[in-house]
């Protein structure tokens, strides 16, 4: 009886002691488990005489019953703290405000859409087209056959001998007049490819071809058009200048210069001290051109443009390398955000 009265004011200070769950189920099994101390006692039974087996047994069964209420209390009460505690820590403060998500346009979707507005505010459609092109709409329709010298102005990812990656806009030009003839006036945006990489070449970038067919339309017209587009673009002082150029498509070809949006023509580092950007090719479509997609180039004629949306962005906000735009590190994409 002593060894009962014993081992239950134990079990009162050890249980006192715990302060964790696992801590008191260990003790449930230290005192009520297969080899607890209180089952070590039940079987010490049988050293007693046959009197005092009932009364030993009924005390031994008392303590046990009351071990396990108070274990259960307090693994209870141990519990309802627990849950008090992950409330407190885990609080979510629903009326802080949230963080915004980041996301703004592409400079070259800037760009993109600001001419694109312009040149719908001029009447120009706006067509798109494949970038997995055939040789004929890239090359050879556009007055480039097999061999010509001109192909090495633009080195072309092939496919295969006749399926290439575009490497201009212009492929749209033979496209779109075999299905629709003139009047026309559409630009037609995306992605061009060239191999080629370096601070102002990139693989893939981005342009926008424009194409104006109808009768009596002349190279004053494609100033004009593109004057009005410099103009709204890189600010009202901008002058342009045309310099003779080849393009097999058009005749005559023109590069077009601006002046420099940087210095306003003094000369800087931007334009590498002569006042002038470079800023597209541009031309009166070759009458070939015409006729290989079935129009009558003695009725009609038309002016044709190459804009490198990439170059533009890259004036406009003064980007120094190309390859930023292609990178997406939201640290530069980020000054351009809204
Ligand atoms: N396609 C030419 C290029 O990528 C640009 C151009 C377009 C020139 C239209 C003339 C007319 O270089």
């Amino acid at each position: 009886m002593d060894k009962i009265e014993q081992i239950k004011s134990v079990f009162h200070d050890e249980l006192a002691a715990c302060s964790t769950i696992a801590a008191v189920q260990e003790l449930k099994v230290k005192y009520l488990g297969k080899t607890g101390e209180l089952t070590g006692l039940l079987k010490s039974i049988k050293d007693l005489s046959a009197e005092e087996r009932p009364s030993f047994g009924a005390k031994v069964n008392e303590l046990r019953n009351l071990m396990e209420a108070v274990l259960a209390e307090k693994l209870d009460e141990l519990k309802v703290a627990e849950l008090q505690r992950r409330l407190q820590e885990e609080r979510i403060d629903v009326s802080l405000t949230a963080t915004k998500p980041w996301g703004a346009l592409h400079p070259v979707t800037l760009i993109q859409n600001e001419i694109t507005e312009l040149m719908v505010a001029m009447g120009f459609e706006v067509l798109s087209g494949p970038e997995i092109e055939t040789d004929y709409y890239n090359f050879q329709a556009l007055n480039i056959p097999e061999d010509h010298p001109a192909r090495d102005m633009q080195d072309t990812f092939y496919i295969t001998d006749s399926i290439l990656l575009r490497t201009q806009t212009s492929a749209m030009q033979a496209r779109l007049m075999e299905k629709k003839k003139p009047p026309i006036k559409v630009i037609c945006p995306g992605k061009v490819f060239r191999s080629d990489s370096d601070a102002s070449h990139s693989p893939v970038f981005h342009q926008i071809e424009g194409l104006v067919v109808d009768k009596n339309i002349t190279l004053c017209d494609l100033k004009g058009t593109l004057e009005y587009i410099a103009a709204r673009m890189f600010g009202e002082n901008t002058k342009v200048r045309f310099r003779p150029s080849f393009f097999p498509f058009t005749e005559p070809s023109v590069e077009v210069d601006v002046t420099c949006s940087n210095c306003g023509g003094k000369g800087c580092s931007l334009c590498k001290g002569t006042g002038w950007i470079e800023l597209l090719g541009a031309g009166m479509v070759n009458p070939c051109v015409l006729e290989n997609c079935g129009i009558d180039s003695k009725k009609y004629n038309g002016f044709a443009f190459g804009i490198g949306m990439d170059r533009f962005a890259m004036i406009k906000y003064g980007i120094p390398d190309i390859r930023l735009l292609f990178e997406n590190d939201q640290r530069f994409l980020k000054q351009f955000g809204k």
